[in-house]
């Protein structure tokens, strides 16, 4: 009984509701036309050298790597949506891809091992953001960065922020573990990084819920 299985695992953390993990592409796709497709090629252009993306979902990123990515490891937990990640992986220019199963809260490779991690629309979700960042930050060689594309709690006191916090005990059931009012920024401040870059743009065309974003470049702080 598959289908009973994966509704048992609604809100188990990781893993996203079983007809979103199908229909992903489909449902993002107004999205990523009005505006994600551009802000990950942006994103990405500079990004080089032995790089993890975290949550890779079905490989929206992948496409936009360029040639001076030596190694890529793709991770990503659930499985239907790594299928679909590994058929995108293969249309790609790059030669030397990986996949990893792991949860971000437990990141494969050693300490200090990737020039650049990559994050788009994951920290939302992760169980322990803190324990995430800490895993981003050991394997990040020093002065390595993290490269983020994240929606975000609004300011506090906005009736949007009100609402993301009302709203986020219900949606974070139906949608994988999905916070609405997660204070990304400050996490990363918190975890050692060093904010760089950042561009903060309002998700057109999404939920009015999810249309904060920021995004840019963190730069791991070596104590
Ligand atoms: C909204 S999707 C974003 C997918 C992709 N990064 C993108 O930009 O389209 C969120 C992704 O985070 C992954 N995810 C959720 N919790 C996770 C965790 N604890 N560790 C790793 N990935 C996680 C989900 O499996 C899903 O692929």
């Amino acid at each position: 009984m598959p289908r009973l299985v994966k509704l048992s695992r609604l809100g188990s953390g990781g893993s996203m509701f079983f007809l979103v993990e199908r229909l992903y592409d489909i449902l993002m796709a107004s999205t990523e036309k009005s505006c994600l497709r551009e802000w990950r090629r942006d994103l990405l252009q500079e990004v080089h050298g032995d790089v993890l993306e975290i949550g890779a979902g079905t490989g929206a990123n992948i496409e936009f790597y360029p040639e001076s990515v030596t190694h890529l490891v793709l991770s990503e937990p659930e499985k239907i949506m790594r299928d679909q990640l590994r058929i995108k992986a293969g249309r790609s220019v790059l030669r030397d891809i990986t996949f990893s199963s792991a949860s971000a809260e437990k990141v494969e490779g050693d300490d200090g091992s990737f020039d650049f991690v990559v994050t788009t629309l994951v920290c939302c979700s992760v169980v322990d953001l803190e324990t995430v960042l800490e895993q981003i930050h050991r394997v990040l060689r020093p002065g390595g960065s993290l490269v983020f594309l994240e929606h975000v709690a609004a300011e506090r006191g906005s009736a949007r922020r009100r609402w993301q916090d009302r709203m986020t005990p219900l949606w974070r059931r139906l949608a994988g573990n999905c916070h609405f009012n997660r204070e990304i920024e400050n996490a990363l401040c918190l975890a050692g990084f060093k904010i760089s870059q950042i561009k903060r743009e309002s998700m057109r065309t999404s939920m009015p819920l999810v249309r904060p974003t920021i995004r840019g470049i963190a730069v791991k702080i070596c104590s």
